[in-house]
């Protein structure tokens, strides 16, 4: 049972305009098992708040507190929150020239346990995962994201999280450009962690497509760098009709 606590967390970047606040005072609770949705317009902080979990170095955090199981993740090195049970899934996965994704597998899954797995399973794993995610399996001699589809890196995130098998994950937009069938099977991925190791899930998405397939426990609507609303399911449903005017006030520019 693990329990990911955000509390009143404060974030700035630094641009070219100089220290920029961009989280003002999040407050979240993920648990074991549970599944939770945060959505929001574009430019409120959702990948931000991602990326500050993760532990980016762009991101500096002036004030409130990330504990896992009460230890505190702001302390941990970026490799220590994977090991932990952090996981999270970019909205843009970088491509690793020259490293096959057996090899970044087999690295990452090394890394995180301190030992090398069994050989025979790990490739029974792999194998296993690729088929129910329906990846070719030429995938796995190719270099990670190098000439990868859309669809294909998101993908491939979820045999990482299958396979790496993280206490709570963060899923930054992996719904985004799949088509319905990949959709499907991403979901499925995700909704088979959940039950065979009890993920705790956060889906940073826009659209409640995913949310059909993955039901989540919470909705949450982040606007501005702060949880504005919270709600259960039916909160996605009346964000995707209304959009989220009611809560801007009416010169917000909107962005492109
Ligand atoms: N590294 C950075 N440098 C400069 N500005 C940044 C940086 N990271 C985030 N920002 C700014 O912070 C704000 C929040 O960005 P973020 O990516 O967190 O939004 P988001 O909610 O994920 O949006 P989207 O729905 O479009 O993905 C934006 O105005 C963005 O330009
Ligand atoms: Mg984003």
């Amino acid at each position: 049972m693990a329990v990911l606590e955000i509390r009143d967390l404060h974030v700035t970047v630094e641009t070219d305009e100089g220290t920029t606040p961009i989280l003002n005072g999040v407050n979240l609770t993920i648990r074991s098992g549970e599944t939770h949705a945060i959505m929001g317009p574009n430019g409120s902080g959702k990948s931000t708040l991602a990326s500050t979990i993760a532990g980016h170095p762009k991101y500096t955090v002036t004030s409130g507190t990330i504990t896992l199981d009460g230890e505190d993740v702001l302390e941990m090195a970026v490799d220590e929150r994977a090991r932990a049970g952090l996981f999270l899934a970019m909205q843009y996965p970088v491509e690793i020239p020259g490293v096959t994704v057996t090899n970044f597998l087999r690295t990452a899954k090394t890394a995180l346990d301190g030992e090398a797995p069994s050989i025979r399973h790990w490739t029974k794993d792999v194998t296993a995962g690729m088929k129910n995610l329906r990846m070719d399996p030429k995938f796995a001699q190719r270099n990670v994201n190098e000439g990868f589809s859309g669809g294909e890196k998101k993908r491939h995130e979820i045999l990482q999280l299958e396979l790496l098998k993280p206490q709570i994950a963060i899923l930054d937009e992996t719904d985004s450009g799949l088509d319905v069938d990949a959709l499907k099977v991403v979901s499925e991925g995700v909704n088979r962690a959940k039950e065979n190791t009890g993920l705790g899930a956060l889906l940073i998405t826009h659209y409640t497509r995913i949310l059909r397939y993955i039901k989540p426990d919470f909705v949450h609507v982040m606007v501005a760098g702060q949880i504005v609303e919270e709600g259960g399911s039916e909160l996605a449903d009346r964000l995707e009709n209304e959009g989220y005017a009611g809560y801007l006030p009416e010169d917000t520019p909107i962005e492109a």
